[in-house]
C-alpha cells in the first residue's frame, strides 16, 4: 500500500481539502438551521391528527366514517358520495374544474382537498360551513351534492342496514337512537380529522436537512420573503383567514372566469366581503389541480405567479415561480395507510 498521501506535505494537503470542504458545508449547515426556525414559527409541522372537543375522534367512529365516506346509497340518485368528488386516491379532491354531483349537476365551485382541511377557521372557499362535521351534515341535502330531501330520508335509508344500525351503536353508545344525520356528520368528520398528510416539508423540520432539495429550501425562502405566508401561514399553510382575492387587480383579469363569484358577501352581504375568499390550505397543492375557487387555472406555475401579481403587486421571476412551484411539491404528503385502504359497505342482508 502507497502511504505518500501521509507524508507531511500529503497531510497539509488533506487538511486544506477537509477545510475547503468543511466550510461551505458549515455555512449551508447554519442556512438551513435559520431556515428551519423561520419556517417552524410561521408554518411549522403537522399535528398527528386534528381533534376537536366537540366531536372527539373514536376508533369505532372513524370505522363507521370511512364506509359512510364510501356509501352512495343516501343520495338521491344512489350514485353520489364524498368519495365520488373527494377520492383519496386523487388526494382528496377530483381533478375537476367544477364537480358534478347527483344527476350530473355541476357545482358552482371547484373541490377543495379533504386532506388536512378540518382545523380551517372555517369549510367551503367562502366559509358558508362551520365544520367538517358541519359541512358533511349538510351535504346530504345540499342541492348539487347528495340532493336528498330530508335527513329523515337519509336516517330511513341508514337504518334499513343491520349492519349500520350496530356500527352506529358501538360508534355513539350513549345515544338511545344512534342512526342519525347528525351522528352521520360526526362519524364522516371524525373521519376527516384523521386525513393528515406529513410530507417532506414536515420531515425537514424536525431536522432532516436533506428531506428537501436545495431548490425547494430556496422556494420555500422565497415563499417567506415575498410575503405569501402574509396569507398562506400555519402549519397547513393556509386555512385561517380571508382574504379578497385581487388585493392589486381584479382577478376575473387574470383567471377567465366564465362567472364573477362575489365570494364571502353571499354569505355575510358586507361590501368589504366582496371577491374574499379563504386562503386555501396549500398542502398537497401540487397534487391538486385546476386551482382557484373556479378552477380555471391549469398549472401551478401559472397559479404561483398570478398570486404574485395580484395578491403582493408584485411580477416574481421565473425563477421564483420555479423555485416556490419546487417547494409546493415538498408539501405533497403521504396518504396514512389507515386512510387509503378501502372498506367493504354493507350488504342489504
Ligand atoms: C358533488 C360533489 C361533492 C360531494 C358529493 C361532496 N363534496 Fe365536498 N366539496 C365539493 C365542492 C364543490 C366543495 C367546495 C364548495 C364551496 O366552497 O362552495 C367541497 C368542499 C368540501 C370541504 C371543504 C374543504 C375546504 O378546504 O374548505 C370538505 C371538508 C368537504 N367538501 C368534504 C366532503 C364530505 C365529507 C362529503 C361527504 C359527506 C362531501 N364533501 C361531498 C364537492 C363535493
Ligand atoms: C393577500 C393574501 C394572499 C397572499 C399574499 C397570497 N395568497 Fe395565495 N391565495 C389567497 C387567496 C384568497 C386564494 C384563493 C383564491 C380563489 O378564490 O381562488 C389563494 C390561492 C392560492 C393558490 C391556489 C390554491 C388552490 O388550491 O386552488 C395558490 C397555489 C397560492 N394561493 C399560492 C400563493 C403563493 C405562492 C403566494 C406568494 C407568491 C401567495 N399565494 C400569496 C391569498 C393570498
Amino acid at each position: 500500500m502507497n502511504f505518500t498521501v501521509f507524508n507531511k506535505k500529503g497531510l497539509w494537503s488533506i487538511t486544506l481539502l477537509i477545510l475547503l470542504l468543511a466550510i461551505p458545508y458549515g455555512a449551508f449547515a447554519a442556512d438551513d438551521e435559520a431556515l428551519i426556525k423561520r419556517a417552524s414559527q410561521i408554518l411549522g409541522p403537522l399535528p398527528a391528527s386534528m381533534p376537536a372537543d366537540q366531536n372527539p375522534i373514536t376508533p369505532e367512529k372513524i370505522k363507521l366514517g370511512k364506509m359512510l365516506y364510501y356509501e352512495p346509497r343516501i343520495s338521491v340518485d344512489g350514485a353520489v358520495s364524498c368519495s365520488k368528488c373527494h377520492p383519496v386516491a386523487l388526494y382528496g379532491a377530483d381533478g375537476l374544474k367544477k364537480s358534478v354531483g347527483h344527476n350530473c349537476k355541476g357545482n358552482p365551485r371547484n373541490d377543495p382537498s379533504v386532506f388536512n382541511a378540518a382545523s380551517q377557521i372555517s369549510e367551503h372557499w367562502i366559509g358558508n360551513r362551520t365544520s367538517v362535521e358541519d359541512q358533511a351534515k349538510q351535504a346530504l341535502i345540499g342541492p348539487p351534492a347528495f340532493g336528498m330531501p330530508s335527513y329523515e330520508a337519509v336516517e330511513k335509508i341508514l337504518r334499513s342496514y343491520k349492519e349500520y344500525e350496530t356500527l352506529f351503536k358501538a360508534a355513539f353508545p350513549s345515544d338511545k337512537e344512534p342512526v342519525t344525520a347528525d351522528n352521520f356528520a360526526k362519524a364522516v368528520g371524525a373521519f376527516e380529522r384523521t386525513m393528515i398528510t406529513p410530507a417532506p416539508f414536515d420531515a425537514f423540520l424536525s431536522g432532516t436537512k436533506d428531506a428537501m432539495t436545495v431548490q425547494q429550501k430556496r422556494g420555500l425562502g422565497t415563499f417567506i420573503d415575498q410575503g405569501c405566508v402574509g396569507c398562506h401561514f400555519s402549519p397547513y399553510v393556509g386555512g385561517q383567514m380571508y382574504q379578497k382575492f385581487g388585493m392589486f387587480e381584479p382577478y376575473q383579469k387574470y383567471t377567465k372566469s366564465d362567472k364573477v363569484d362575489e365570494g364571502r358577501y353571499a354569505v355575510t352581504k358586507n361590501e368589504s366581503d366582496r371577491f374574499v375568499f379563504k386562503v386555501p390550505v396549500l398542502r398537497n397543492v401540487a397534487m391538486t389541480p385546476p386551482y382557484f375557487h373556479d378552477g380555471s387555472v391549469d398549472r401551478l406555475e401559472d397559479a404561483v405567479r398570478i398570486m404574485g401579481k395580484i395578491q403582493l403587486g408584485r411580477d416574481l421571476t421565473k425563477e421564483q415561480v420555479q423555485d416556490i412551484v419546487s417547494f409546493l411539491h415538498a408539501l405533497t404528503g403521504k396518504i396514512p395507510e389507515e386512510v387509503s385502504t378501502v372498506p367493504v359497505l354493507p350488504s342489504t342482508e
